[in-house]
């Protein structure tokens, strides 16, 4: 029987992604995929380390696991991502039940380290690859089970040169590099291929995709281009019907992608931009390099550009320095740009991070959670009244699967939940299986989600995503 794996993966897409691509490998190199840590002779923990509490997890998951290795003899415990890269064989030293420690860029060694690992050899490679190589694994194995049915990630852009100075990625995932548009519109073609309708774009800062090339009058040489050609050519591509990219960064935006939000239809009405602050004093500290006004000259670019776009963000609170004024700033923009929702942090000093430098100013624990409370309570009113505004309009949800309702409820008809063009919550009444397209009527909002009832696909106005779907012949009509 060939040996099982487990991955237990935290952080953002990119790291949900690698994991992905990880199972992909191990897949390729024999290894059969576990359903938990208690069936598996290989346990990976893909890490974050964005704030200090989640490079904490890592140190917390690392202590129970001792446990685990000594219960069943051969068993081997890997760790890799973000807090890999930035610890090094540092955690290797410290955890003597750990057996081996990949970076970033080290995906392709797993499969080797882990049948190392079963040599009784430990080891960490963390190396960066600054080369193209970084990219390059191998296609889709026949066992690979999509964990999103319908929908995929399709990095574009990896690293960050933006080194904002709170932020600890331009350490953890190295310097920015794009991938050919050739390689990224052949990817697309593939997934079409194996029924994936929805496209999530990523990199740190995925508009900034080609732009070194473009700078440098390189694009030829390097096979890419614009970030918002890029869009117009996956749109093209039959199959895919929406369009996301996360994460936007504001100095990246530009007329064409704004031009492409109002044009392509396949480019969801949905942008998560991170804001970090509205106070320029702040920004300037943060090294956004934008200002509280430019970061809202796009985003309202791009509501003009398509009705109905729904705006979502990043907030951090207590940077330090941050006064009762600049947070009042803070609260001005959000409710001015009416966000839809928002991930809001309080700010986590990372270690070799110009902010963690900061000696003056720290923001006092009380204040900065006093801070968050306040702003997740406007959020949570934004929220509210943009699901509220959405009572009575038909749209479609892509499904995720069974709603949680179901989950707890089996004697309830069956729910699912799945996500409308604006990237919200939508509960309805049906049995589609996941990543088909279910046309909804919402009737009902609540803070969290949308509450939708199956409508007929004939008789109903439709959005313009409905008709491409439609006009695509994808459209399932309600069971
Ligand atoms: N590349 C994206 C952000 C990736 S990190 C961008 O530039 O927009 C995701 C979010 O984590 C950031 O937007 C920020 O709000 C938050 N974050 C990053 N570093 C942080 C820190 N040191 N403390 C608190 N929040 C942080
Ligand atoms: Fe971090 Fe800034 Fe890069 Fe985003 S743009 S990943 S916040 S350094
Ligand atoms: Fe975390 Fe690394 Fe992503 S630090 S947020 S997993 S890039």
């Amino acid at each position: 029987m060939p040996r099982r794996f487990h991955i237990r993966t935290y952080g953002c897409q990119m790291n949900v992604h690698d994991s992905d691509k990880l199972t992909n490998l191990l897949l390729h190199a024999g290894w059969a995929q576990a359903e938990s840590d208690g069936s598996c002779e290989l346990l990976v923990i893909n890490t974050c380390s964005i704030r200090e509490k989640a490079e904490n997890k890592l140190y917390s998951d690392l202590g129970v696991l001792r446990e685990w290795k000594d219960e069943v003899p051969g068993r081997a415990l890997g760790v890799g991502g973000c807090v890999a890269q930035q610890e090094g064989d540092a955690i290797l030293r410290r955890f003597g039940h750990l057996d081996f420690v990949f970076g970033t860029h080290n995906l392709r060694w797993v499969p080797e380290m882990a049948e190392a690992a079963f040599e009784g050899m430990r080891g960490a490679r963390t190396e960066t690859n600054a080369s193209q190589e970084r990219f390059d694994l191998p296609e889709r194995h026949p066992e690979f089970r999509a964990s999103t049915p319908g929908r995929a990630f399709l990095t574009v852009m990896e690293g960050c040169d933006m080194f904002c100075s709170f932020c600890i990625v331009p350490t953890t995932r190295g310097r920015e590099i794009s991938r050919p548009a050739q390689g990224i519109l052949d990817e697309a073609a593939a997934l079409a291929d194996a029924g994936v309708r929805q496209l999530t774009l990523l990199g740190q800062t995925v508009n900034a995709y080609g732009r070194h090339d473009q700078r440098r009058d390189q694009t030829a040489e390097a096979g890419t281009m614009g970030f918002a050609a890029l869009v117009r050519r996956l749109a093209e591509i039959p199959g895919i019907e929406r369009i996301r990219y996360t994460s936007p960064h504001p100095l990246f935006f530009d007329e064409a992608l704004v031009r492409a939000h109002a044009e392509v239809p396949e480019l969801c009405p949905h942008v998560h931009l991170p804001l970090q602050s509205g106070s320029d004093r702040m920004l300037d500290a943060m090294r956004r390099r934008y200002t509280a006004e430019e970061y809202m000259r796009w985003a309202e670019a791009l509501k003009a550009a398509r009705p109905g776009l729904v705006l979502t963000t990043d907030v951090i609170v207590g940077f330090p320095g941050e006064t009762e004024a600049d947070f009042q700033a803070t609260l001005a923009l959000v409710e001015a740009l009416a966000f839809v929702d928002a991930y809001t942090f309080k700010y986590s000093p990372r270690p070799g991070t110009p902010a963690a430098q900061l000696t003056e100013g720290s923001v006092a624990a009380d204040v900065a959670q006093d801070r968050l409370e306040r702003l997740q309570d406007l959020l949570r009113r934004l929220t509210l009244d943009a699901h509220r505004a959405r009572v009575g309009e038909t749209t479609e949800i892509l499904v995720e699967g069974p709603s949680r309702r179901a989950t707890e409820r089996p004697d309830q008809p069956v729910q699912i939940r799945g996500r409308d063009p604006q990237h919200r919550l939508v509960n309805a009444e049906h049995s589609a299986p996941g990543g088909s397209l279910v046309r909804v009527e919402i009737v009902d909002a609540t803070p969290h989600s949308l509450i939708g009832r199956p409508v007929p696909a004939e008789g109903v106005t439709l959005t313009r995503g409905e008709r491409i779907a439609d006009e695509k012949g994808r459209l399932s009509a309600p069971s």
